[in-house]
């Protein structure tokens, strides 16, 4: 793909969308993103060779929410190795996110790292680091995004923590099967702060790339090994969508995380990472305008891991 065509290919995509903006509900449950319009949509695509592309309200920043996840995981697996799988599975849920019913089955093991459950438990093994625990994860999202400016948005934050009751008795059930060493409210605050990372389709590209590039930032830092790129990468691809994850792979065909503000990250290893936002979802919680653009996206530059 020349300059010329991922340009042009994102323009078409934003043509070709517009019927789905203003369809699907924003994530009402937390109360700051229930306010936010259903009429945006911005698109990156960012190359490893840092070609920046971009339509639509690409540098307007939103709450990049269980996106964040990724940065979780990989910040785990640097500091815990495969001790964390022991703690956590790699399977897809086939449930939505906030399930309790799961948990209990399988007796507090959650399925994966990105449910919700599974992200207390990562967040609650990253905490066990030390005080600091939470200052390594903003550390390692600033490392990626190669910028000092992104962070949380604690009045979102605050606005999840008020609200919170599904993920607080996924905590107290984590906690009751021994699988939460920390203070659950600690592990929730950390949980809602990192939930909230705020960045733009621009700033989220760019913070991916190290999974496009086998562990290096946009900048040349080393965020991730080759062999921890590959596993945040195949866990994106079996659990990054939730209970889409099949069709996302059947219609998209990258390895993929969403996030209930609206915004989606697909990665095609040694080539781009491409971010789509569009608060409107659908009923499992995901971009319904992102993911058509995703869709779009591997349609028209013939560019999948397939
Ligand atoms: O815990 C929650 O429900 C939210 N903070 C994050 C959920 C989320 O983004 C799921 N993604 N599709």
């Amino acid at each position: 793909m020349s300059r010329m065509d991922y340009q042009r290919v994102l323009e078409e995509i934003r043509d070709e969308i517009q019927p789905l903006l203003g369809r699907g509900r924003v994530a009402e449950y937390i109360p700051p993103l229930a306010a936010v319009p259903l009429d945006r949509f911005g698109m990156v695509v960012h190359t490893v060779g840092n070609d920046v592309f971009q339509v639509g309200d690409a540098s307007e920043r939103f709450s990049i929410q269980s996106i964040a996840k990724v940065f979780s995981l990989t910040l785990a697996m640097r500091l815990e190795g495969d001790a964390i799988w022991q703690r956590v599975g790699r399977e897809p849920s086939g449930t939505a996110f906030n399930s309790l019913v799961q948990l209990e089955i399988e007796h507090g093991i959650p399925r994966n790292p990105f449910i919700n459950a599974g992200a207390l438990v990562i967040l609650d093994a990253i905490l066990s680091h030390g005080r600091d625990g939470e200052d390594l994860i903003l550390d390692l999202i600033r490392l990626a995004a190669s910028s000092q400016s992104v962070g949380y948005n604690f009045v979102v934050a605050e606005g999840e923590r008020e609200t919170s009751h599904t993920n607080r008795a996924l905590a107290h059930f984590l906690k009751s099967f021994g699988n939460l060493h920390n203070d659950p409210d600690r592990v929730l605050d950390a949980y809602f702060r990192l939930c909230s990372t705020s960045m733009s389709c621009l700033e989220l590209a760019s913070s991916f790339l190290y999974l496009a590039t086998g562990g290096r930032s946009c900048t040349g830092e080393e965020v991730a090994t080759p062999r921890q790129v590959k596993r945040v990468n195949a866990v994106m691809l079996t659990c990054g969508v939730y209970d889409e994850a099949g069709d996302y792979a059947y219609r998209v065909g990258l390895p993929a995380k969403s996030g209930v503000g609206g915004g989606v990250v697909a990665v095609m290893p040694g080539k781009f990472v491409a971010t789509v936002w569009s608060p409107g979802l659908s009923d499992r919680g995901n971009s319904l305008a992102g993911t058509m653009a995703l869709e779009l996206l591997t349609t028209k530059t013939k560019l999948s891991i397939f």
